[in-house]
């Protein structure tokens, strides 16, 4: 336990009694009217108090908003199902609206900043994982991370994981509701490929199961914003199976003309290379000054290094990979390695619920159908080179599994024919209106040059990396042509029937950001 839940805790003794507003005051009445037996275990956190500057920044994992006003009027902390229902209701009551936050990773902030009036959900107390080996299943509650899900697998099986993101502090509520993708998808798919049942709180404070939901909306929040139907308490998920040792390498190219050949040529296989290789390529500009491009290829392949070395020399050759490349680990190790700590560090460290990166950032995404040109890659590196500040895009590799999962299966529309995946993502430590500004501005020039070379009609984006710029429905109720605008670059042809069963399920749209699913006429 780190220090700052322990200060929770002892804080628990919070005084209802003095009223800085009169909303967070009627909500605090309207639970303790509520929850008799659980209330004590609910931490309540007002704009007043001393601890809530702290408990804010502990959650926003990109503090680009840290002097954003759209700041919640209270945080509650449940530690129960019941909890979580009456914070829906008496929010719904007093006419406040509600967010909610798991790992807190949302590109935009969408989980912890809004710009009427809310209650934030903080489920850093909803996380038990309970593992079922024999039936190689599992139910995760919302507000687990990543890392401590692939901690208890592993403390439960050695042959055994689960394909998700590559980042272990991010928060399997947000993740799954949005799709998913790590180092495992070429060869099992997508995290929410592997849903088979979901806990779903409604507008009316009911808890659902995937009966209960019906099939409609079981398909809806497995990668279609979850967030837009109600709050996921927990997701029942299939484990796939790893075998007991896989291989890793890092290559890193500081040349810029070696850099461009290979991911040049990279573009070509990536996407067909054995389902048990997947090879990422990370390109960015290496500061400060003067600004160097550098590509790293980082890779994971589900096998032993004697095995991964054929395979490369038959379809990968130019990287040149050499047996003292490779590392050989479990593949607990390697979510540590992938993450970017030593693969010999403490597994532990996957509990840490903050990210390792945690500066203020922009990303965008795009999905690649065409190799690009060498010569539209030097224009990316004149333009990498141009940022004062770090920058990068990170090229993940598509193909295998994921083609073979149709486009309407879940809602996440990006399978077959699309070759990888770019995020684009500018960092910087100064906070402020005019700093970040700047880099987005950066930002959004590095897209539109980017846009010969990537998917078009529409170009598409991958919902996960939330992007603002794409449009917004503003926080209301927005026709449904208009939010299409972003809606069909997210879910394609699944947009219109996201919008057709959030309007049966929550007509009010009461679950509600600036990109969720709209209401249909
Ligand atoms: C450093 C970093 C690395 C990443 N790496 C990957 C990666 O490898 N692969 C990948 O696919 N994605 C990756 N992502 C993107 C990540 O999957 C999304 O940002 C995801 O939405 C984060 O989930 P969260 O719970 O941490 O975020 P939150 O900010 O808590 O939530 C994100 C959204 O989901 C909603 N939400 C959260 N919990 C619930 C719930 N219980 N019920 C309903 N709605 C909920 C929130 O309100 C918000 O709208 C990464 C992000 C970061 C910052
Ligand atoms: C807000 O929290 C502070 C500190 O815990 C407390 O003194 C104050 O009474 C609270 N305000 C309301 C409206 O409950
Ligand atoms: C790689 O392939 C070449 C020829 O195709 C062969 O001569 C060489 O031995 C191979 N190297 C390894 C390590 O397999
Ligand atoms: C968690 O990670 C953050 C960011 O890297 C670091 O500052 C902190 O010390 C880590 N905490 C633990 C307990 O490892
Ligand atoms: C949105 O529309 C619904 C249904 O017409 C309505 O009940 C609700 O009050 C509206 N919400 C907002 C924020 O305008």
């Amino acid at each position: 336990m780190n220090n700052l839940s322990l200060f929770l805790i002892l804080s628990l003794s919070i005084s209802f009694a003095a009223s800085s507003t009169l909303l967070d005051k009627s909500f605090m009445h309207c639970m303790l009217t509520k929850v008799h037996n659980s209330i004590e275990k609910t931490v309540f956190i007002n704009s007043s108090s001393l601890l809530y500057p702290k408990v804010l920044e502990s959650l926003e994992q990109n503090p680009r908003w840290l002097s954003s006003s759209n700041k919640p009027l209270l945080i509650v902390t449940p530690s129960h199902e019941s909890e979580i229902q009456q914070a829906i209701l008496c929010s719904k009551e007093i006419g406040l609206q509600v967010r909610v936050i798991s790992g807190g990773h949302d590109y935009e902030g969408l989980s912890y900043i809004c710009k009427t009036p809310f209650v934030l959900i903080d489920l850093v107390n909803i996380r038990s994982i309970d593992i079922d080996i024999a039936d190689e299943s599992a139910w995760i509650q919302a507000g687990a991370t990543l890392g401590e899900l692939y901690y208890k697998i592993s403390k439960t099986s050695r042959v055994h994981g689960f394909p998700a993101g590559t980042c272990p502090s991010v928060g399997i509520g947000g993740h799954i509701s949005g799709g998913g993708f790590g180092t495992l998808s070429r060869k099992h798919g997508l995290a929410a490929d592997h849903v088979i049942d979901a806990n779903l709180i409604d507008v009316n404070g009911k808890t659902h199961d995937r009966k209960s939901m019906g099939e409609e909306v079981f398909w809806a929040i497995r990668g279609g914003s979850a967030t837009s139907f109600g709050i996921i308490l927990a997701w029942k998920i299939k484990l796939v199976k790893v075998p007991s040792i896989v291989t890793a390498f890092t290559i890193e190219i500081t040349s810029e003309q070696e850099a461009t050949k290979l991911i040049h040529r990279w573009q070509y296989i990536e996407h067909k290379l054995h389902q048990d290789l997947f090879i990422r390529v990370l390109a960015q500009n290496n500061g400060p000054n003067p600004k160097r491009i550098k590509a790293i290829f980082n890779s994971l392949f589900l096998g032993g290094k004697e095995k991964l070395i054929t395979i490369m020399n038959s379809s990968f050759p130019e990287l040149g990979l050499r047996l003292k490349d490779c590392i050989e680990m479990s593949w607990i190790q390697s979510t540590l390695y992938i993450a970017g700590y030593k693969n010999s560090d403490p597994l532990e460290f996957l509990l840490n619920r903050t990210t390792n990166y945690k500066s203020s950032f922009k990303a965008k995404s795009d999905y690649v159908k065409k190799p690009i040109p060498e010569t539209g890659f030097a224009g990316i590196w004149r333009m990498l080179r141009k940022e004062d500040s770090f920058a990068l895009l990170i090229m993940e590799p598509y193909g295998g599994k994921m083609n073979e999962i149709s486009e309407s299966e879940i809602p996440f529309p990006h399978r077959k024919g699309n070759l990888y995946n770019i995020q684009y993502m500018v960092k910087w430590d100064k906070n402020g209106i005019e700093e970040s500004k700047r880099h987005i501005k950066w930002m959004r020039k590095l897209y539109r040059y980017m846009s010969p070379y990537v998917s078009k009609s529409p170009r598409t984006a991958y919902f996960n990396y939330k992007d603002l710029d794409l449009g917004s429905n503003k926080n209301r109720n927005t026709s449904y042509s208009e939010a299409s605008v972003w809606g069909i670059k997210y879910f394609k042809g699944n947009f219109r029937r996201l919008a057709e069963i959030k309007t049966k399920f929550d007509p009010q749209n009461f679950f509600r950001n600036e990109q969720s699913i709209p209401l249909i006429k």
